[in-house]
């Protein structure tokens, strides 16, 4: 398994963005402004995420997602600490995360890899999307930021 950078002329894996968040503009926009790395599997790209610096010093972890055939192998802790790597390596000082209240497998995820609660956006998913969201028979509306110091 190799986990290396987007080249420029690459599509991004949409399907996989998607997954980890509903909005295609969101999506975008976190592509125009972060670094998309993939992880390949016989040439198959079956996981994801972006790097987007937030402040000097900061970057968050974003669109993180595993195929849904290769899930629950340990490719998201895999993907998690590759990130956490590189983001040390390029100087940052803290790595943030955010989650929705509902995503219990991703807050579970995050702390296992070294991530504490810092901060509860009340609301945000009500305020951003036009679709209620559900997940784990619980209503999505808070986002729940984590972070840790590199
Ligand atoms: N309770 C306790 N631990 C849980 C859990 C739960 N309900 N659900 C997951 N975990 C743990 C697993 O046990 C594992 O820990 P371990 O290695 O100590 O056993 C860890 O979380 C993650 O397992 P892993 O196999 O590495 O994750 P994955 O490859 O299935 O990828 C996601 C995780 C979130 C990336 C994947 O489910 C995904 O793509 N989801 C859709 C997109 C998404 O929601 N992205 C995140 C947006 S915030």
């Amino acid at each position: 398994m190799n986990i290396r950078e987007i080249q420029l002329h690459e599509s991004p894996p949409m399907d996989l963005l998607l997954m980890a968040d509903p909005s295609q503009k969101l999506v975008a926009a976190y592509l125009e402004g972060g670094d998309c790395y993939v992880l390949e599997e016989k040439d198959q790209i079956i996981g994801v995420y972006v790097l987007i610096p937030t402040r000097t010093g900061t970057v968050e972890l974003i669109n993180i997602a595993v195929a849904e055939t290769a899930q629950g192998k340990g490719i998201g802790k895999l993907l998690v600490m590759d990130a956490l790597k590189r983001a040390r390596r390029d100087g940052f000082k803290i790595i943030e995360i955010g989650t929705g209240n509902s995503s219990i497998g991703q807050l579970a995820l995050y702390q296992k890899c070294g991530f504490r609660i810092t901060a509860i956006d009340r609301d945000f998913f009500i305020r951003h999307y036009d679709t209620p969201i559900y997940e784990n028979g619980i209503w999505c509306r808070d986002m729940i930021r984590l972070s840790q110091v590199l």
